[in-house]
């Protein structure tokens, strides 16, 4: 018989046969696969497992500090923190081309991790939360490559490890199923998908930290509101782009020309195909009056009401 349970003991069972008593290392970033792949890892081998979390400066407001609190205080994993926002917030300055975004983004993890991984002895094994659904479309030898998803290639082979890959057989809601049995709070194993690249790819055209500043605060009051009205599992994805456009509005008693913020809410079974979310109009609304009362430089807000396809879920 085929359930969750067993799945877990089979795979802890063949993590602990492959490693045996060497070492693993993990990238970390607080989502739900490294997650699920982190708490498995950490369930079968313990502190063999080292986590390497890197803050690139595109995260979500409060969530370098969630990660680490979750973590290292909650489930008392080895976890190394890496700050390394300048360096890619500097490696980004004037870049506008999204694919190039995502590269320098992905080239820029592995260089910072190569570093941290340099400085352990005795890793063996990298593992990694890719799902089924990463390798079909990063695109084999026939197929075309939609986007390059930096969590697939290239790493292992550079720093000679061997890789585990224990969810690329599975999809997004097995993989939540399998965090639930593993004992992972609800609110990380329902937790939307974020891309790697983060708000990188949510800013379009090049990045500043001003711009980052609009997104990640937008993105703070979407989310909050999602929550408060009970949204969270209705959705698949929220959060919002900042399309880099400017409009006159009126703000106080003057005319104003700023920018523009998109809210993106979409429904999905594993993100290869989503249509728009219908949220409430009294909760949009909400959402809309607080972005442009609290965010700075907000006088405009627009709801992307595109299904994919012909739209992807992010707007790079
Ligand atoms: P799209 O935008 O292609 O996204 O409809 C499908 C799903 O993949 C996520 N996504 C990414 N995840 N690196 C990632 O790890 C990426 O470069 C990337 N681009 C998109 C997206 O958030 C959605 O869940």
């Amino acid at each position: 018989e085929w359930t969750m349970d067993h799945v877990v003991d089979m795979q802890i069972e063949q993590i602990r046969d492959e490693v045996q008593g060497r070492n693993v290392l993990c990238a970390l970033s607080g989502g739900v696969d490294s997650s699920v792949v982190a708490v498995l890892l950490h369930k079968a081998i313990g502190d063999q497992l080292t986590c390497i979390f890197v803050d690139h400066g595109l995260l979500r407001k409060q969530e370098a500090d969630d990660v680490m609190t979750m973590f290292e205080d909650g489930f008392n994993m080895n976890v190394i923190k890496v700050d390394a926002q300048d360096r890619f917030l500097s490696k980004l300055a004037g870049v506008s081309d999204p694919e190039q975004k995502r590269k320098i983004i992905g080239n820029e993890f592995i260089e910072v991790f190569d570093e941290q991984a340099d400085q352990l002895t005795n890793i063996d094994y990298l593992a990694q939360g890719t799902l089924y659904t990463d390798i079909i479309e990063s695109g084999t030898e026939t197929a075309q490559t939609i986007k390059s998803h930096h969590n697939v290639g290239g790493l292992p082979e550079q720093m000679n490890l061997d890789l585990i890959e224990p969810l690329k057989a599975l999809f997004k809601d097995e993989v939540r199923r399998l965090g639930e049995q593993l004992g992972i709070p609800e609110h990380i194993v329902w937790r939307q998908p974020f891309p790697g690249p983060g708000l990188g790819i949510r800013v379009l055209g090049d990045i500043t930290e001003d711009k980052l500043e609009i997104v990640r605060e937008s993105d703070a009051i979407l989310r909050e509101e999602i929550k408060w009205n009970d949204l969270e599992r209705d959705v698949w994805q929220y959060f919002t782009v900042l399309p880099g456009i400017q409009s006159v509005g009126v703000q106080g008693d003057e005319r104003s020309y700023n920018h523009t913020v998109a809210i993106r809410a979409v429904t999905s079974v594993d993100g290869m195909t989503s249509d728009w979310a219908r949220l409430p109009w009294d909760v949009l609304e909400k959402i809309s009056n607080r972005i442009t009362n609290e965010v700075n430089q907000v006088n405009r807000v627009v709801y992307d009401i595109t299904s994919k396809p012909p739209s992807t879920i992010e707007w790079e």
